[in-house]
């Protein structure tokens, strides 16, 4: 399996969105934060745009920005949307990074569970240190929490196997890779749109204004149905590898 960057083979990218489009629920995709910085985050940060592709098809990929934080905790990021306006914003004004922020990894559906995103991690944090930026963060959006949407990230956070390790998977994979809980990151990601856009998103119905679950999100969609708007703040969890 190889390890490439955009950079280096940008004929890839359109595979590798295929699988990202696959692996999230599409009213993450829709996030307005990060479609509107999507194409400056590529330009800006093409190293750490990594790919693993075998035999010529890709099979994990992870994205990283680059920015600057002092290792606190009360000034960490507004999770997933505040480090993408934050890495774009420095960028723009020369600000020298020395922080790498893990925004998403995607592996293909039909190869999850393999080790694959250990491995995309791993190359991110290599670049990392590589680049002489000494910290790496990830705004960790767990998937196991979506079936928990009324419990708080907090004590989410705290839910451990019998082995100490995480209930939730993904989170588990950062910590065999060393990486601590931080604190969680509210309205992480926020996602507005009309009450039909959230229906069609959803493939669900929404006939009165209120709080809804919806498959795959960590927390409750508002509805408002008078004011035709629906409005989904998701919490991640911050977590620390280096
Ligand atoms: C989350 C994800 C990146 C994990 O990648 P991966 O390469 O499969 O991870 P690993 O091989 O390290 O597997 C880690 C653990 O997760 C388990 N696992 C993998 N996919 C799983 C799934 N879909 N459901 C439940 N458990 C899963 C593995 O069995 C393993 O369990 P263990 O800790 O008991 O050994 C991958 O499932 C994915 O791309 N999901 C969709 C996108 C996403 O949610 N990304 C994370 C947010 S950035």
């Amino acid at each position: 399996m190889k390890t490439v960057t955009s950079s280096e083979q940008p004929e890839l990218q359109q595979q590798a969105r295929a699988v990202l489009r696959d692996g999230w629920p599409a009213f993450v995709l829709r996030d307005p934060l990060s479609n509107s910085h999507r194409d400056r985050v590529t330009a800006y940060f093409p190293e750490y745009d990594v790919t693993l592709v075998e035999d010529g098809e890709v099979m994990a990929d992870g994205r990283a920005v680059a920015l600057r934080w002092d290792g606190g905790t009360a000034t960490l990021p507004e999770g997933y949307d505040g480090a993408l306006v934050d890495a774009v914003t420095e960028h723009e004004n020369s600000v020298r990074p020395d922080t790498l922020c893990i925004m998403a990894v995607t592996v293909r559906s039909d190869r999850t569970g393999g080790g694959l995103a250990g491995k995309v991690i791993t190359a991110l944090r290599e670049r990392a240190v590589a680049a002489g930026l000494h910290r790496v963060i990830v705004p960790v959006r767990p998937p196991l929490k979506a079936q928990y949407p009324l419990m708080p990230m907090a004590d989410f956070a705290r839910w451990k196997r019998a082995d100490g390790l995480h209930l939730d998977h993904w989170i588990r994979t950062h910590e065999r890779l060393g990486a601590t809980v931080l604190a969680p990151a509210p309205r992480s990601m926020v996602v507005p749109g009309t009450v039909a856009n959230w229906e069609k998103w959803t493939g669900m119905a929404f006939p009165q204004s209120g709080q809804y679950v919806v498959p795959g999100a960590l927390d409750l969609v508002t509805i408002d149905c008078e004011r035709d708007h629906g409005l989904y703040a998701e919490t991640n969890l911050w977590m620390r590898h280096l």
